[in-house]
This record gives structure tokens, C-alpha cells and sequence, in this order.
């Protein structure tokens, strides 16, 4: 038995390739029930920084295949592509993998806390969709419960920074001043909470928030303090804001060309700056070929996040101690869940010769009191116990993690493993 993983992320590929796997949180459950026809097991984990397939085999080299054909079956990408930017990891590899993730070590803001609540979110989709058992199940547990670990002993999330904040950062450098800024935040959501809230935590003056439903902008303009609008009010907006912070989760652009271009006719003098750490993106890129336009995407973010991970160095380090420690727990109680069947089958076949030998014995003996029979069941029993102690112990102890020593007892005792 074999975890294994298939995935893009931001260190492998570009916003324009993630954004055609990038799997929305909606249609994850359709997604598994795609993936069901591939593998009994598995959790899909799409974000901003990555699309990821996890699924546990018996054959890591055709679970890496069938994880492949899934994606390039219904994301609908040429072969070329998912060669060029996918990575397979199988095994321990791939339980450090979703350790790091949960951690907020493999992000590309270090620390963030969004992606525990993702990780989370995309283990209860596969529970619902019954795809997920128990080793899926124990792995993604014990990731999740370690990010915690580590956002409480560590300081990696000390004064978090989010996707949203750093580019709100980002627009600070290139705008400079953004107290007389009219800001205009383009999706509702946890990522439009945390822009808005980035924004007024900076004196941003006027934040805008659109979003498809007019009460979810409300809402939010409401707990921040901003003014509420729907998508088919953004163009009237355009014409007068300074910076735009996109991140709605529309699996199409919601701002193209025209749009931009109808509103820069109105203020060509002043500079429009646009952030869109939306993936999919929401802003077509050729918008920043228009003069005075200038367009970010979620990559242009990579620089900011560098020098974050450098001031985060030391607890960088405290936390990989910490995911070493929790990972020597889980490949223990892995290698006890791989022999676990092989014990039972040995103990079983002793306790099967026992008992017939005795029984043979009892017939052929004269007849013995309560007691006598009852010390002979146990001199057998204890007979037993002590000539299986150490090959069980060495089982359980062994650190083979590819289930050798377990098969090599299975051949020799010739074991009945159904049963
Ligand atoms: N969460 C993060 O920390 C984070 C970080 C970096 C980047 N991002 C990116 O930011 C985007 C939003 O993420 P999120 O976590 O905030 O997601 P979310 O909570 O699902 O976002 C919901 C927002 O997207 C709008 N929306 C959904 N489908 C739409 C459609 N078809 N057309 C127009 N608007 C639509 C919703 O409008 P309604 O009013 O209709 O609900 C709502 O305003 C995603 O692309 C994500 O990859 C998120």
C-alpha cells in the first residue's frame, strides 16, 4: 500500500497553466466522482498555489499513471503540458509533501493560515464523496493537526500575512501613498475579506467591494466599512478608482480589454493599478498593454513572498523539526497498519495448530480434571506467544517501509490472508 501524489503548484508552473487546473471549491465533489472512475481512493486539494491528487495503491508507478489520466481526462490539458509541470511523490516523499503544505511551508506567502482551512475543506468534500479510508484518512488528520502544532509552537504565522495583504502591499509600492486611494476589490469571498480588510488596515479611504451576489458585498461592506456594489456596476467604478484588488472566484475573466479601455477613456491621466491574485485570473493580460494600466497577477507576488520566507528563516527551521517529529508517528502507525494483516494471519494460524494439537492430544490421554486441562491450554498458549514475540516485535519495529519483511513472513508460513 502506497500514498501517492500528482501535482501543479506555483513552483512548478505559472498562473496560466494552474489556472486550467485550478478545480473550484463547488465542483470538487463532481470532480471526485470523475476521479472514482480512476481510483477507489483519493483527495483532490486545489488552491492558488497548486491542484493536487492524492490516492492511496498498491502500486505507486500505476497510481502515478491513473492520477495523470485523471487530469489530463477532465482538465482537458495537452500531454506536453502536464509533463512539463507535474510532479509525482510517492511514500514518505509524498506525506512530507502534505506536511509542508499544512505548515504553510510550501505556499508562496510562508505562515498563511488559508491553506489549513483548504486542506480541511477538501478532506470533508472526499469524506462526503466517500472517497476517503482510513490511511487517506489518518494522513490527512495528522497534517492538518500538525499545521496547528506548528502555527501554535512556532512563530511562522506571527503577523500572517496573506495572499490578499501582500498585494495590497504590493499596490502600496507602486501607488505609494494609499490613504487618498479609492480602492475597488473585485469578489466577496475569504480573499476579498482579507484584500478589504488589508486595505482599511493601511487607511485606504474608499473601498468598493463588488460581487456577483449584491448581499454577500454587503455583508462584507458592512463588517469593513465599505461600499457595496454588484458586477454589473464595476464599469461605472472603473472610471474613477485607483487600484483594483480582483480576486473573485469566476472560472472566466471579468474584466477584458473593453472594459478597461472604456474606462481609461475617462481618466487617461490617472494610473489604474490592478492586482489579480484570482486563479483562474479575472483580468484578461492584455489589459496591461494599455497605457497607464498597470497589471499584477498572483506570480508578480513571488518576490515579496522570498523576502518573507528569509524573515521567517528560524521558524522555518523549528517548524521542519517539528514535521519530522510528527512524520516518525505516522510511519510508525503506517508500518503497523501495513503487517497489521500479516500478525493477524500468523497469530491465527498458531492459534488454529495450538488448539487442534491440543485437542489431538486431550483425545489420547486419560481423562483430565477442569484444572489440568486448563493448565495445558495455557503451557500451549505460552508456548506460542514466546515463539512469535520477536518475529512480531521485529514486525512492528522494522523501518522497511515497503512492506518486505511483511510479505517474506506472508510466503513463508504460507499464510491464509482472506480469512
Ligand atoms: N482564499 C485565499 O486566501 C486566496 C488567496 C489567494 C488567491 N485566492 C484566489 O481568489 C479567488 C477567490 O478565492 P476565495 O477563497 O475568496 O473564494 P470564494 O470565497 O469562493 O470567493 C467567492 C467570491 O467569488 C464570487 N464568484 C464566484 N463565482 C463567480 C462567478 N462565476 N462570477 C463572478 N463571481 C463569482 C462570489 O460571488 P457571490 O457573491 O455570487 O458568491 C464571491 O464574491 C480564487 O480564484 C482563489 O484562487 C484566494
Amino acid at each position: 500500500m502506497q500514498i501517492s501524489l500528482v501535482g501543479i503548484n506555483h513552483r512548478t508552473a505559472p498562473v496560466a497553466v494552474r489556472e486550467k487546473v485550478a478545480i473550484r471549491a463547488g465542483n470538487l465533489g463532481d470532480f471526485l466522482e470523475l476521479f472514482r472512475s480512476h481510483v477507489s481512493q483519493g483527495v483532490i486539494l486545489s488552491t492558488c498555489n497548486r491542484t493536487e491528487v492524492y490516492t492511496v495503491t498498491n502500486n505507486g508507478i500505476q497510481a502515478r499513471e491513473l492520477s495523470l489520466n485523471f487530469l489530463q481526462t477532465h482538465l482537458d490539458i495537452p500531454d506536453a503540458t502536464l509533463h512539463r509541470y507535474t510532479y509525482a511523490l510517492e511514500g514518505e516523499a509524498a506525506v512530507e509533501h502534505l506536511f509542508r503544505i499544512t505548515c504553510g511551508l510550501d505556499s508562496m506567502i510562508v505562515g498563511e493560515y488559508e491553506v489549513l482551512g483548504q486542506v480541511r475543506q477538501a478532506l470533508e468534500v472526499a469524506e462526503k464523496a466517500k472517497m476517503v479510508r482510513l490511511p487517506l484518512r489518518h494522513l490527512f488528520q495528522d497534517a492538518i493537526r500538525t499545521g496547528r502544532r506548528v502555527r501554535e509552537e512556532t512563530g511562522i504565522s506571527r503577523n500572517a500575512f496573506s495572499v490578499s495583504s501582500v498585494a495590497v502591499d504590493l499596490a502600496a509600492r507602486s501607488i505609494g501613498d494609499l490613504a487618498s486611494c479609492k480602492m475597488l476589490v473585485i469578489g466577496a469571498g475569504e480573499a476579498g475579506r482579507l484584500a478589504a480588510k488589508a486595505a482599511k488596515d493601511r487607511g485606504v479611504s474608499q473601498v468598493i467591494i463588488a460581487s456577483r451576489t449584491r448581499e454577500r458585498a454587503s455583508t462584507l461592506a458592512a463588517a469593513l466599512g465599505g461600499l457595496p456594489i454588484s458586477m454589473n456596476e464595476l464599469a461605472g467604478e472603473l472610471n474613477t478608482c485607483n487600484l483594483v484588488v480582483a480576486c473573485a472566484n469566476a472560472p472566466h475573466w471579468l474584466l477584458d480589454e473593453s472594459h478597461v479601455e472604456t474606462a481609461m477613456k475617462h481618466r487617461p491621466e490617472l494610473p489604474l493599478v490592478i492586482i489579480d491574485i484570482a486563479v483562474p485570473r479575472n483580468v484578461a493580460p492584455a489589459v496591461a498593454q494599455i497605457k497607464n494600466v498597470f497589471l499584477y497577477n498572483i506570480d508578480n507576488l513571488t518576490k515579496v513572498s522570498k523576502q518573507n520566507q528569509k524573515q521567517r528563516k528560524e521558524e522555518i527551521e523549528r517548524a521542519v523539526k517539528i514535521i519530522a517529529a510528527e512524520m516518525a508517528e505516522f510511519n510508525a502507525w503506517w508500518r503497523a497498519l501495513e503487517v497489521r494483516p500479516v500478525i493477524t494471519a500468523l497469530m491465527k494460524q498458531a492459534e488454529d495448530i495450538r488448539s487442534a494439537q491440543l485437542n489431538k492430544t486431550l483425545k489420547k490421554l486419560r481423562p483430565l480434571s477442569d484444572e489440568e486441562q486448563a493448565n495445558l491450554a495455557a503451557m500451549t498458549k505460552s508456548i506460542v506467544t514466546r515463539i512469535l514475540q520477536n518475529p512480531i516485535r521485529h514486525l512492528k519495529e522494522s523501518t522497511n517501509t515497503d512492506g518486505e519483511h511483511a510479505e517474506i513472513i506472508n510466503e513463508l508460513f504460507r499464510l491464509d490472508m482472506e480469512s
